[in-house]
């Protein structure tokens, strides 16, 4: 089976081909994606009308160009995938619209899937992917979250941040201290030739908390902000070791209680998916407590954790795989939980 994937619901216009055999894997064809970061850059986040009107005017090459990459006309195809929610309202409109029309001149099926199931389900394109069940840890800009992916479709939610995502606060601690938008990566490269133990930074939630396997990082956040008011905005050394700091204090929350909700569900398979998967300390500090506790960690490639149209054309296969079908009224579904 071959779906189109159509993804718009938040600052990427993205387009995929995905070929999809028993919808337990799949390999891409196609995967298109368009980044809005130099429109939203100057305003230091993601500016919604502007993100909509961007989709608009790329999401139709987007689309062309994967079927350009992907050897194949429309009408070959054997469904399209859409993104319905969580999102952005007006931004998720321009891609639910679209996968609407398109399915309407070409006869072919169409779903509209969930967002952070198509983070859940990237892994399925990967070289290495385990079989259900595991425990997927989505940690991306919008989302942190933990979940016991019980099977293809039958998701159980474990935890979700309380305040802001991990990728917010990465981004937010970023430009407290002056760096470009979206911080992140910046945050990684600097915190690199710096010292983890200079600052002692809080890790959220207590572990007598009564929501063991939720996540805090307005407190973080505010630690940082409280800092750079005492000290000024760091510079040099200084500036590494606040973010090193920092930059532990997320990943040791993310990677302890991912690991401890994995012993907690007997499960031996994780995953890591969502932008902020990119993050080196994270990915080193997963591979160190995963080992030690003998789970096989899952990391996909950065191009499928970070939103693309791939996963969202994996996600709808399987889907479409079951006779899954859209309602001629399916809108956008901005709060949409999975
Ligand atoms: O999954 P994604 O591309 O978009 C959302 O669905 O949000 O994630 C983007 C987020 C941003 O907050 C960005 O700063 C963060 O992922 N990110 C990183 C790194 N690369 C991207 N955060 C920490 N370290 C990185 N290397
Ligand atoms: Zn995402």
């Amino acid at each position: 089976m071959r779906v189109l994937g159509l993804e718009t619901s938040c600052d990427e216009t993205a387009a995929a081909v995905v070929e999809a055999s028993d919808g337990l894997r799949g390999r891409v064809l196609a995967d298109v994606v368009h980044t809005q970061q130099d429109v939203h850059e100057k305003w230091g986040g993601v500016v919604p009308e502007l993100a909509s009107r961007d989709h608009l005017q790329r999401v139709l090459p987007v689309i062309d160009e994967a079927l350009r990459e992907a050897g194949c006309e429309l009408r070959e195809l054997d469904g399209i995938s859409v993104t319905r929610g969580p999102g952005l309202v007006g931004a998720l409109l321009v891609g639910v619209q679209v996968g609407k029309s398109l399915a309407l001149a070409s006869g072919l099926p169409l779903v509209g899937v969930n967002h952070i199931e198509g983070h859940l389900l990237a892994v399925l394109l990967a070289e290495q992917a385990p079989a259900p069940p595991w425990l997927a840890l989505v940690v991306s800009g919008g989302h942190t979250s933990l979940y016991v992916v019980r099977s293809l479709g039958e998701y159980e939610p474990l935890g979700h941040t309380l305040d802001d995502a991990a990728g917010e606060a990465f981004d937010k601690v970023a430009k407290l201290l002056g760096l470009p938008y979206p911080g992140g990566a910046h945050i990684d490269r600097l915190a690199r030739s710096g010292d983890p133990r200079a600052i002692d930074f809080p890790r959220g939630l207590s572990r007598r908390s009564r929501a063991v396997f939720d996540f805090s990082f307005s407190g973080l956040k505010t630690a940082v902000l409280m800092h750079v008011r005492e000290h000024g905005v760091p510079q040099g050394q200084a500036l590494a070791d606040l973010c090193a700091s920092f930059q532990e204090a997320v990943c040791d929350a993310l990677t302890q209680r991912a690991v401890r909700a994995a012993r907690q569900a007997r499960l031996s398979s994780m995953v890591i998916c969502g932008g902020v998967a990119a993050n080196s300390r994270l990915r080193e500090l997963a591979r160190e407590r995963c080992a030690a506790e003998d789970i096989a960690l899952y990391l996909p490639e950065p191009r499928l954790c970070t939103d693309n149209g791939a996963m969202i054309a994996m996600a709808g296969a399987h889907r479409l795989l079951r006779g899954e079908r859209a309602d001629p009224a399916m809108s956008a579904d901005p709060g949409w939980r999975l």
